[in-house]
């Protein structure tokens, strides 16, 4: 299955600004790639581009070594000719027809064989676990199952590449779930490369191999689920992932050798860098802290005030109030913690995060110990 390369694609409609910039993107052979960022992002835009259903400005597209797309040289091989296929969040059936008619109408069309037809039908229905809704009407089966469908129908013909835009957001909560896993099954059985749109960073990060995270046409980072997570660009890349969000705490830093003093308010915290960075001698910065390595213990070095306490069997996420902070905390196992009560905390670890607060950009990750 293919790789698919786009480079310096640009998206400019003829009212408004860029909705995709300059955007360089590699999606390896098999990859199942999510195309993430809030609304107005450019990702159905970039996801059309792809498929041929939208013309770049500027730019050009390659499926293996083959140009699909190229202004300079002219190039625009059309859509049905890409061997793409394409979900989008309206998947209508045709509601006349049964599934087996649903999925058998494209091939037909695509003048396959009657017997051919037959057995990819069946084969498909197989994999997709709606073998024995065949004959059935579209209203005569469930949202999933009629989703399973959609999907059955546009494998059906073996696309080499399958794009998906936001195709679950129809679905209530738990057949969400049911529907990723099977995708990710579905990955892994077909082969195929997977380009997947979505603003819902949880989606992102449980499907894909790896996360385009745009904002605004301009891509932010392309990187895996978890090094996004972890190891975030900038502010807005380390804000759009992780629920409860991450913590960004203002501060002021002094440099001390090979570390950093800070000053968030009363709180006093050294930063010691994972690699090292020469510190400007005084400067603003934004601390990143995840929620999870807020550790509460009992003879942690900071006290808070718990201010809300949501319990959800698994773990606690917590609000605290600290001199001069409010954090987030994740505390793990059914506890709960009652409001107004006192509790301590450290931070361990080293997967704090340090931003330049004026660019917005990750300097380093690092531990981060109470000062003395
Ligand atoms: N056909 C169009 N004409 C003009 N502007 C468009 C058109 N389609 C999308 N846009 C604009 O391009 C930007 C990106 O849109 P889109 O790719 O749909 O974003 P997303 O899918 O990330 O929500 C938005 O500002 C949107 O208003
Ligand atoms: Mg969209």
């Amino acid at each position: 299955m293919p790789r698919i390369k786009l480079d310096h694609i640009t998206k400019q409609f003829a009212k408004g600004s860029r909705a995709v910039d300059q955007l360089d993107l590699i999606i390896e052979d098999g990859d199942f790639v999510s195309l993430l960022g809030p609304s107005g992002c450019g990702k159905t835009t970039t996801l059309r581009m792809i498929a041929g259903l939208e013309t770049p400005t500027e730019g050009d597209i390659y499926f293996d070594d083959q140009c699909v797309y190229s202004t300079e040289r002219g190039i625009n091989v059309s859509p049905d000719k890409r061997e793409v296929g394409f979900l989008f969040q309206n998947y209508a059936l045709w509601p006349h027809m049964t599934v087996r008619r649903n999925i058998a109408f494209g091939l037909e069309n695509m003048k396959w064989e009657k017997s051919k037809i037959e057995s990819r039908v069946k084969e498909i229905c197989e994999t997709m676990r709606i073998s024995e809704y065949i004959d059935r009407y579209p209203a005569e089966l469930s949202g999933g199952q009629q989703q399973r469908v959609a999907i059955a129908r546009t494998l059906a013909p073996n696309p080499r590449i399958l794009l998906m835009d936001e195709p679950l957001s129809n679905l209530d909560a738990k057949l969400r779930n049911d529907m990723r896993a099977e995708l990710k099954r579905l990955h892994m059985t077909t082969g195929a490369t997977f380009v997947y749109v979505t603003h819902d960073q949880s989606e992102a990060m449980t499907l894909s191999s790896k996360v385009c995270l745009m904002k605004q046409g301009l891509l932010q980072q392309y990187s895996p689920p978890l090094e996004l997570y972890g190891r975030p660009n900038n502010i807005f890349c380390a804000d759009f992932m992780g629920n409860p969000s991450m913590n960004f705490l203002d501060c002021t830093g002094t440099a001390e050798g090979s570390a950093l003093s800070l000053a968030a308010g009363p709180l006093r915290l050294k930063f010691t860098p994972n690699a090292p960075v020469s510190f400007e001698e005084k400067k603003d910065y934004v601390l990143g802290i995840r929620p999870e390595f807020v550790k509460i213990v009992d003879n942690g070095g900071i006290e808070g005030r718990v201010v809300s306490s949501l319990p959800t069997g698994m773990d606690t996420v917590l609000s605290l109030d600290a001199p001069g902070i409010r954090l987030s905390a994740v505390a793990f196992g059914s506890i709960d913690y009652a409001m107004d009560s006192v509790i301590r905390f450290n931070f361990e670890g080293d997967r704090y995060v340090l931003f330049d607060k004026e660019t917005g950009e990750r300097i380093e990750l690092g531990r981060l110990d109470i000062h003395e």
